[in-house]
């Protein structure tokens, strides 16, 4: 199965929800109305950044963020798709 529990924190609001491992992380904040930032959906504006505090993801393309800023967990959304059963996202903290 390729469900997955994902908390998105975008604006100071906490809203978790079913994802699925076949969608980004902003496909799956859209479909549920979540107002997770976002522009190029390409992996090139840093529009949809936010930190993964719990759980992993992969991202497909990634034209900005820099391997340190991998490493402190910042994420694009567009381009992530969750590898772990829970997630984790906060938009607000970059
Ligand atoms: S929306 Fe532009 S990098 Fe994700």
């Amino acid at each position: 199965m390729g469900s997955v529990k994902i908390t998105f924190k975008v604006d100071g609001v906490e809203t978790t929800v079913e994802g699925d491992k076949n969608k980004t992380l902003l496909d799956t904040a859209i479909e549920n109305d979540i107002d997770a930032p976002y522009s190029c959906r390409g992996g090139a504006c840093a529009s949809c950044i936010g930190r993964l505090k719990s759980g992993t993801v992969e991202l497909e393309q990634n034209y900005i963020l820099t391997d340190s800023e991998i490493d402190e967990g910042l994420i694009l959304t567009c381009q992530a798709y969750p590898t772990s059963e829970e997630i984790y996202f906060d938009s607000d903290d970059i």
